[in-house]
């Protein structure tokens, strides 16, 4: 005989206390869920120490490579942010001073990394006021083609994204000049919504090592000049990168020269990929961030390069630095007439634009020596220049 069990019984589940109990459960379960996963999101961003969530959001893609939004909200204009990467002081700094003279104060910021550690710019350092304690605090020691150069320039870009006014980021070194006065360069820079990095396939020297790989794909593999000029979002991107450093740190690195001491490790040394990071870095998290179409993609830095030595094996490629002879008006022109850059790789010529607009390529240029930069001042090219205030002054 089946037994039947009677309405209200304790062991049927269909009764509305049982059905209460089961919701109850499921409200449990639910709310615990949601907690796990708050907490879980809450983790992950505490573990990317650089990455403040008032700021932006950060969302990822399938690149693994998160999109950074450029937050709006500030007061005042918007500022070009100056970002001087030196090796030890500001050598054409008086150059500078007749730039900046002519700029509107809450037009601009300025910030230092110099590798000589306690450098403090001062009257007794620099000729230039605009210079005064401009220099990051937490500055490292740079070795020149290895990642720690890349490494002070993420210094310089957090410490400029501390101001939300900066909106863009150009990256100069202690031998750069201004080829135009500051409200020319201002309106090139800030008229574009897009940055301006040199960028190009690099398929023959055999930088790219492919234990990169996965992480950074070969074909997402680009070399170009260090010398940027970034808009914020993409600013952020470089700076708070812990993705793709990490592995530049790791595996490229700058062979060294051969050392007789080291014996047979030579072999093994001389063997392994010569990767120059700065060289590949913006350019390579960029393009993995598919970030290119925002990109116009050449430099606002003029450098002259020229082979060093006429013995094939050891040729290499080095900056011309202009002393006063080669910084006369005619070279300068010269420069300044630039309007396209060839890309021989991709088989591109770069017609400079900003903002659609045809204008010259370069803004500034390097590298500069003290009696270049001298002739140059004289020249009023990068403000009005009143020389016989100059002949004035001095004793
Ligand atoms: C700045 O340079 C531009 C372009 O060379 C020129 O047209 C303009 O008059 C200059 N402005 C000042 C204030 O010198
Ligand atoms: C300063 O910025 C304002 C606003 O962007 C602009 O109109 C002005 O021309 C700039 N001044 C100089 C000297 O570049």
């Amino acid at each position: 005989m089946t037994k039947r069990v009677p309405p209200g019984s304790s062991s049927s589940l269909s009764t509305p206390q049982n059905l209460w109990l089961i919701w109850k459960l499921v409200i449990l379960l639910s709310i615990t869920f949601l907690v796990l996963t708050l907490v879980r999101i809450q983790l992950y961003y505490d573990t990317s120490p650089q990455f403040s969530s008032s700021s932006s959001a950060r969302v990822y893609r399938r690149s693994q490579l998160p999109i950074w939004k450029d937050d709006e909200g500030f007061e005042g204009n918007p500022r070009i942010a100056f970002l001087f990467l030196v090796r030890r002081d500001l050598p054409l700094d008086f150059l500078w001073q007749s730039f900046f003279e002519n700029a509107d104060a809450a037009n601009y910021s300025i910030y230092v990394h110099s590798s000589e550690a306690g450098l403090v710019f001062d009257e007794m350092s620099t000729r230039s006021s605009f210079f005064y304690n401009r220099q990051l605090s937490n500055s490292i020691k740079v070795g020149w083609g290895e990642s720690s150069m890349i490494e002070a320039e993420r210094l310089l870009l957090r410490a400029a994204l501390e101001n939300p006014a900066n909106r863009r980021f150009l990256l100069l070194s202690d031998s750069c000049v201004p080829l135009y006065n500051f409200t020319y360069s201002y309106h090139y820079l800030m008229g574009s919504s897009k940055s301006f990095v040199d960028s190009f396939l690099d398929m023959k020297e055999g930088r790219y090592n492919p234990k990169m790989s996965p992480v950074i794909p070969m074909r997402k593999w680009r070399k170009g000049s260090q010398w940027f000029a970034l808009v914020r979002s993409h600013a952020k991107a470089v700076a708070y990168d812990d993705v793709v450093f990490p592995v530049f740190k790791k595996l490229c690195k700058r062979r060294p020269p051969l050392d007789a001491s080291k014996g047979k490790q030579n072999l093994k040394l001389q063997k392994q990929h010569n990767c120059i990071p700065d060289e590949h870095y913006v350019q390579t998290l960029l393009a993995m961030s598919d970030l290119e179409g925002e990109l116009e993609r050449r430099t606002v830095t003029y450098t002259s390069w020229m082979v060093s030595s006429t013995n094939m094996e050891t040729r290499s490629w080095h900056p011309v630095t202009y002393n006063y002879a080669s910084s006369n008006p005619e070279q300068i022109k010269r420069i300044k007439d630039i309007n396209h850059v060839l890309y021989e790789t991709e088989h591109r010529t770069e017609w400079c634009r900003s903002n659609a607009v045809l204008v010259p390529c370069f803004l500034f240029a390097r590298k500069f020596s003290r009696d270049g930069a001298m002739r140059l001042l004289s020249q009023g090219v990068s403000g009005n220049f009143d020389a016989s205030a100059l002949l004035r002054t001095t004793p």
